[in-house]
C-alpha cells in the first residue's frame, strides 16, 4: 500500500474512533487496525514488496498511522469513561447529611489495663513484658512451685512440650525481670494467661492479669497493703473498701488475697459478687526468699512485694458486667456501650 492510500485509511480509522459510542466499539476498532492480525501489521509487512522509491514514504505514513490511531483511541476512551461516570448520581449535593461512620471504642479489658498502668506509672512503676509461651522453669520452678504441685497437671495447664507451656500467670515475668536487672525493681506487667478452665460466668481459659513487683531494701507488707488500697481507690472511687485475707502462694511468704468491696451493690450483695459484697481481685505477698536465690538476689539484703490482679474481675465490677464471656464474644451491642 502506498503512502497516499495509507493516509486515506488513517482518516477512515480516526473517523471510526471519533464516532465510537461505547468502549466495546472502541476495542473492536483497535483490534481491527492494531491487533495482531489487524490491518496495520499487514501494511507494515507488505512494505518490503513496494518499489524501493516508495518504501520510505509508505513506512513513515504507516508509523504516523499507528501513532495517531493509538493516541486517538486513548483520548476517546477517556471521554467515554468520563461520560459514563457523569450521570446524575455523580452530582455533588452539599445539602445531604454526611455519611455515618461507626465510632470504635476501647475494649473494657484494654481500658482496665491502660488505667492501671497509668495509676502505677504515677507511683514510679514501669511496664515490663514477657511472652505468652513460657518455660516450665520460669512459670513454676523459679517461682518455688515444686514439680508435684497440682497446677502443673495437664488438666490445669496447656503444655506445648515437656518444657514449654502457655503461661498460667504473669508471675514468670518477675523472674525474667529479676534475672535481667539488679534491684531495685519496680514493674507492672499486664498480659494474657491461659488455664484449662471450663468456661462459665466467671471463668475463661484465656484471661488477663496484671502483675506487680517491687523489690528494694526495707519493703514491708504495710507497703503492699498501702499500694493496693491506693490503687483500689484510684480505680473504683473513694467509697471502695479493701480487705486482705491470709492465703498461700508458693512464691510469697506471707501471702494474702486482696478483695475489693463490690462496686455494683456497694457491698450489699449481688450476682456479680455472689452475694458476698466482696470480690477477690488479687493474689499478693512478700516475695519468698527462695525466689530471690533463684535469680541471684540476696534475701538478707533485699525485700519486696508482688501481686497479681485479675483484669476481667476488675472490669466486671467496674462496668457491671455479669458474665465474663461477654468480654470475649465481641458482640457490638455490648462493645458499643464503652464508646
Ligand atoms: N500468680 C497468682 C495467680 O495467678 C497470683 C499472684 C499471687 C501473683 C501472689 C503474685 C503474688 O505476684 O505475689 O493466682
Amino acid at each position: 500500500m502506498r503512502a497516499e492510500e495509507i493516509g486515506r485509511l488513517k482518516e477512515v480509522a480516526l473517523g471510526e474512533v471519533k464516532a465510537a459510542k461505547t468502549i466495546q466499539e472502541l476495542e473492536s476498532i483497535r483490534v481491527k487496525y492494531l491487533g495482531r492480525k489487524g490491518l496495520l501489521p499487514d501494511i507494515m509487512g507488505a512494505l518490503r514488496d513496494l518499489p524501493a522509491g516508495e518504501r520510505a514514504a509508505a513506512g513513515l505514513a504507516a508509523n504516523a498511522f499507528k501513532e495517531e490511531l493509538g493516541a486517538t483511541l486513548q483520548v476517546r476512551r477517556c471521554e467515554l469513561e468520563s461520560n459514563r461516570a457523569s450521570g446524575p448520581s455523580r452530582l455533588f449535593d452539599p445539602s445531604l447529611p454526611g455519611r455515618w461512620r461507626p465510632l470504635g471504642s476501647m475494649h473494657p479489658v484494654s481500658m482496665v489495663i491502660e488505667e492501671t498502668v497509668r495509676i502505677f506509672s504515677r507511683l514510679g512503676f514501669t511496664v515490663a513484658d514477657g511472652p505468652d509461651i513460657e518455660t516450665r522453669y520460669n512459670n513454676f520452678e523459679a517461682l518455688n512451685t515444686p514439680d508435684h504441685h497440682p497446677s502443673l497437671d495437664p488438666t490445669d495447664t496447656f503444655w506445648l512440650d515437656d518444657n514449654k507451656i502457655l503461661r498460667t500467670q504473669t508471675s514468670p515475668v518477675q523472674i525474667r525481670v529479676m534475672l535481667s536487672q539488679k534491684p531495685p525493681v519496680r514493674i507492672i506487667t499486664p498480659g494474657r494467661c491461659y488455664r484449662r478452665d471450663t468456661t462459665d460466668a466467671t471463668h475463661s481459659a484465656n484471661f488477663h492479669q496484671i502483675e506487680g513487683l517491687y523489690v528494694d531494701r526495707n519493703v514491708s507488707l504495710a507497703d503492699l497493703k498501702g499500694i493496693l488500697a491506693f490503687y483500689a481507690r484510684e480505680m473504683m472511687g473513694p467509697q471502695v473498701r479493701v480487705r486482705f485475707r491470709p492465703h498461700f502462694f508458693p512464691f510469697t511468704e506471707p501471702s494474702v488475697e486482696c478483695d475489693f468491696s463490690c462496686h455494683l451493690c456497694e457491698g450489699s450483695g449481688c450476682r456479680v459478687c455472689k452475694h458476698s459484697g466482696w470480690i477477690e481481685i488479687a493474689g499478693a505477698g512478700m516475695v519468698d526468699p527462695r525466689v530471690y536465690t533463684k535469680v541471684g538476689y540476696d534475701p538478707e539484703v533485699v525485700s519486696g512485694y508482688a501481686f497479681g490482679m485479675g483484669v476481667e474481675r476488675i472490669a466486671m465490677i467496674k462496668y457491671g458486667i455479669e458474665d465474663i464471656r461477654m468480654l470475649y464474644e465481641n458482640d457490638l451491642r455490648f462493645l458499643q456501650q464503652f464508646a
